[in-house]
């Protein structure tokens, strides 16, 4: 018997990156999982077919974040597939980095869309599923961003504070239906994210962490799984996978 075995998990932004490690080893743990995707869909399928190959249950739903009715749309279609939610992974994510003098409205606007209002979205949808049932595991995918800030990113850095405080909210208001809410705050991780910077930048950033090197997705999805197979007294946290770059 897997640990996560009959319990099913939405991840959103699942089709690459952390998103993907996350949706992985969730399912090696037993659960049936709905990958979310918006414009990745090869990539999706790819992750879907590998995983019910392995004898997993899998299936790829697409849904943009940011449009509160396509998130509806995905967790109906959930229910519809798997008849529960147990896991919700607020992953899904972008970046549109620039200094505060050259930020457009628009790009302001789509990262607190995608990175902050997708939680209360997604959140919203699966909650009267999960009070019913008086159980539930979310994890909204901040970062080290949002807890120190950084030059250039002032909107993700924004969101991604945001969802700290959206999760220790939640955690208040959820833990009487045996819901936790709890923050993943990752350092810099080797994801596509990451490899778009330049190797200069990547360098700095490198020099600034004592453990001397980016995190690997499937280290932040380690610790998900954990959260999920053994948090049931843990709600409200940050957790800080970083190589020690904040403390
Ligand atoms: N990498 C890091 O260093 C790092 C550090 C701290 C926190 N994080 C956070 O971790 C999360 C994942 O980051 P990552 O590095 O894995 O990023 P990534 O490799 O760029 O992947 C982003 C994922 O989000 C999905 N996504 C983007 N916009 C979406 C939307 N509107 N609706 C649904 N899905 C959407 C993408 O799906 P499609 O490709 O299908 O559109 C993709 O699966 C993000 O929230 C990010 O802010 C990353």
């Amino acid at each position: 018997m897997k640990r996560l075995d009959g319990q099913v998990a939405i991840v959103t932004g699942a089709s690459r990156g952390i998103g993907r490690a996350v949706a992985k080893e969730l399912a090696e743990w037993g659960a049936a999982v709905v990958v979310n995707y918006y414009q990745s869909q090869e990539q999706a399928e790819q992750l879907v077919s590998d995983l019910t190959g392995q004898g997993a249950r899998a299936i790829a739903v697409r849904a943009g974040v940011a449009h509160p009715d396509d998130v509806q749309a995905m967790v109906e279609r959930a229910l519809e597939e798997f008849g529960q939610i147990d896991i919700l992974v607020n992953n899904a994510g972008v970046n549109r980095d620039r200094t505060l003098r050259r930020m457009s409205v628009e790009e302001w606007h789509e990262v607190i869309n995608t990175d902050l209002n997708s939680a209360f979205y997604c959140t919203s949808a699966v909650l009267p599923h999960m009070i019913e049932r008086n159980y539930g595991r979310i994890i909204n995918m901040s970062s080290i961003i949002g807890q120190m800030g950084n030059a250039g990113q002032s909107n993700y850095a924004a969101a991604k504070a945001g969802l700290i405080a959206f999760t220790k909210s939640a955690a208040q208001e959820l833990a009487r239906y045996n819901i936790t809410v709890n923050a993943m705050c990752p350092g810099f991780v080797e994801t596509d994210m990451v490899i778009a910077l330049s190797d200069e930048v990547k360098e700095a950033l490198v020099s600034r962490i004592p453990l001397g090197r980016f995190g690997r997705p499937e280290e932040v999805a380690a610790f998900i799984r954990f959260l999920v197979t053994e948090g049931d007294w843990i709600t409200g946290q940050q957790f800080n996978p970083n190589g020690g770059m904040y403390m």
